[in-house]
């Protein structure tokens, strides 16, 4: 079965079984608490958690993901940073039993995986939760034999939620048996031990999780009943596709092989001398790809840092594999064809794809070798296997070693790292360097602008941004608030809850009203105050901050007195609005259900 096949054969089954298709969001998130979208159901935590009610009771979706905490594992078969999940959520609407009997259709009919080929896990009980019974007997009655359903805690079998708080539960997993041999340790046993799903050898891939989410985690870890039961699932893409290929890892399958094969036609290694080095380049370079296909550029914060790291870590492995220099533009070129008719964005960004990494391989891969010359010299004389704070910052400032790889450099040669010591090496400098610069804009979207000139573009921005958002509630109406907020030198971009796309005469409406306060020439007022003061008045705040007891306020008056737009935030601002230039709105789309995205700059 080809990619496409796959993902219009899932999207098919779904939509006849009554779900409403709903498209990928970015992947970057609404939400600025998490750096990316790991998970399908993220654009949907509004509707799961209760508090917005959706116009359908089911979706499914092919939603982009990025994942970040695996990246030690990428270059095994089955883990990656990009990946696609699919999935299915019922909203109130079916629970255990339906989940399992569309996941086994899906399957066993649709896919003729035979059932004989499948094992399940599911949640055996653990702290205030009880165990899921109810799976196991449906499981059982579905035709599962119980030898092939284990039971697993909360670190196996619980999901969610994705921060700190929101909607969870108790999750049962669907894996396939690769080899139908246990390992040395032998068959599963029903006290739990044998060789069974998660167990370390090569015999099982997980290849969807069903979540029945019944459950809120609250800030202090407390479960309580969510109104509502919900089910989220998620399939790995790539894995459900290697499997129906008969492949043994995902980057055997049509949406990996081309990519290395790429890789290797610049080399004299082989693939399959030297796996873990193709796949961690294969990898990287698509989620690299995907990141600058939506905007981000590698940078020292948030996800241009996430890009970075990954695009040093590719730079170090395309030196080991002895690749030329431009060893990522044969394999960009197959990413975007295999891609770019699902997400044209990858083929559309195709240049920009290029150039991004070609500047990161400017930049660093001279810095490289040297610095790989300076580790070496570190560790020679070393009687103590652990690189101090100082030196892995001096590698850090003067060489751009991100942390993680002066960690896995270490790690081949059995050194440690003091972390610890990094990131005070890391915040002294920081103070030292930037004396009273702002860290924060919009006080979220962390933009650590290097240059003075810069800091004055973004602070402008900054100012812009408070009366976009003033502007968008008096046009849209007072529905809209800020999800997110990114500033960099070059442009704004603010996220807000509004249901649907922006007619070209409210975006024009939009940009005329900021252009008119810009023009009037307001000042920007900055005033302290108490934040039982601010939740009193009708101050905006962006409630997913914690704020502390007396925060600062700005304001942007009109000469009449009235107030145009006032709210916390951590600054800076300029002091008249007339500094801004002329406001211009480059791009307005959707970021998830029910938030919209602008992208504007000061001309
Ligand atoms: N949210 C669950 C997961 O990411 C199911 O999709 O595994």
């Amino acid at each position: 079965m080809k990619p496409e096949e796959l993902r219009k054969a899932f999207l098919d089954f779904f939509e006849k079984k009554g779900h409403e298709i709903v498209a990928s969001s970015s992947l970057i998130p609404a939400d600025p608490t998490s750096l990316f979208t790991s998970a399908g159901m993220q654009q949907f935590v509004p509707y799961l958690s209760g508090k917005v009610k959706p116009s359908y009771k089911r979706a499914c979706s092919i939603q982009k993901c990025f994942r970040t905490g695996d990246l030690d594992e990428v270059g095994n078969a089955w883990h990656h940073t990009f990946f696609e999940m699919l999935g299915n959520w019922s909203f109130g609407d079916y629970f255990k039993e339906g989940a399992i009997d569309f996941a086994l259709e899906f399957l066993t009919k649709d896919l003729k995986i035979p059932k004989e080929k499948l094992w399940v896990s599911v949640f055996k009980g653990e702290k205030e939760i009880p165990k899921d019974a109810k799976s196991i007997k449906v499981w059982q009655s579905r035709g599962i034999k119980r030898e092939k359903i284990s039971e697993f805690g909360m670190s196996e079998n619980f999901w969610g939620p994705v921060g700190r708080e929101g909607p969870c539960g108790p999750c049962s997993e669907v894996f396939y048996d690769l080899t139908g041999k246990p390992c040395e340790k032998g068959p599963p046993t029903i006290s739990g031990g044998g060789c069974r799903p998660n167990c370390e050898c090569d015999r099982f891939v997980e290849i969807w999780n069903l979540v029945f989410m019944e459950y809120n985690k609250d800030e202090k870890g407390r479960f309580e009943k969510l109104p509502e039961k919900n089910v989220d699932t998620g399939i790995g893409f790539e894995r459900l596709l290697a499997v129906l290929q008969g492949k043994n890892s995902d980057y055997e399958t049509d949406l990996f092989f081309p990519i290395i094969r790429g890789i290797q036609n610049q080399c004299s290694k082989k693939y399959e001398k030297n796996k873990r080095e193709f796949r961690i380049l294969a990898d990287h370079l698509r989620g690299a790809a995907f990141l600058i296909s939506e905007g981000v550029l590698p940078s020292n914060v948030e996800q241009g840092y996430v890009l970075r790291r990954i695009l040093r870590r590719s730079i170090r492995y395309a030196k080991i594999l002895d690749l030329p220099k431009n060893w990522y533009v044969e394999p960009a070129k197959r990413i975007s064809e295999i891609y770019g008719d699902e997400y044209p964005e990858v083929r559309t960004k195709q240049e920009n794809i290029i150039t991004g990494i070609q500047r990161e391989q400017e930049k660093f891969g001279k810095a490289l070798e040297r610095g790989l010359r300076q580790f070496e010299k570190l560790l020679e004389v070393k009687r103590v296997k652990i690189i101090t704070g100082k030196e892995v910052f001096d590698l850090y400032q003067n060489y751009g070693f991100p942390l993680e790889l002066t960690e896995e450099l270490a790690k081949e040669k059995g050194f440690k790292v003091d972390k610890v010591g990094f990131k005070t090496e890391l915040k002294t400098h920081k103070e030292i360097s930037r004396a009273g610069a702002p860290k924060k804009f919009g006080g979220i979207g962390i933009e650590q602008v290097e240059s003075k000139e810069e800091r004055e573009k973004a602070k402008r921005l900054h100012t812009a941004t408070h009366l976009l958002q003033a502007a968008l509630r008096e046009i849209l109406g007072k529905h809209v608030k800020q999800m997110g907020s990114d500033i960099t030198p070059e442009r704004l971009r603010f996220d807000f809850s509004h249901p649907e796309k922006l007619t070209p005469e409210e975006i024009k409406k939009v940009e005329n009203l900021v252009n008119e306060k810009i023009r009037e020439d307001l000042i920007v007022k900055k005033e302290e105050m108490s934040f039982k003061e601010v939740l009193k008045s009708d101050v905006l705040a962006f409630f997913k901050e914690k704020y502390p007891e007396k925060v600062t306020v700005y304001s942007i008056v009109e000469r009449s007195g009235k107030v145009f737009s006032k709210e916390v935030c951590g600054g800076p601002h300029v002091e008249r609005t007339s500094t801004l230039g002329i406001f211009k709105i480059v791009k307005e789309s959707p970021c998830g259900t029910g938030v919209r995205r602008i992208r504007a700059i000061l001309k």
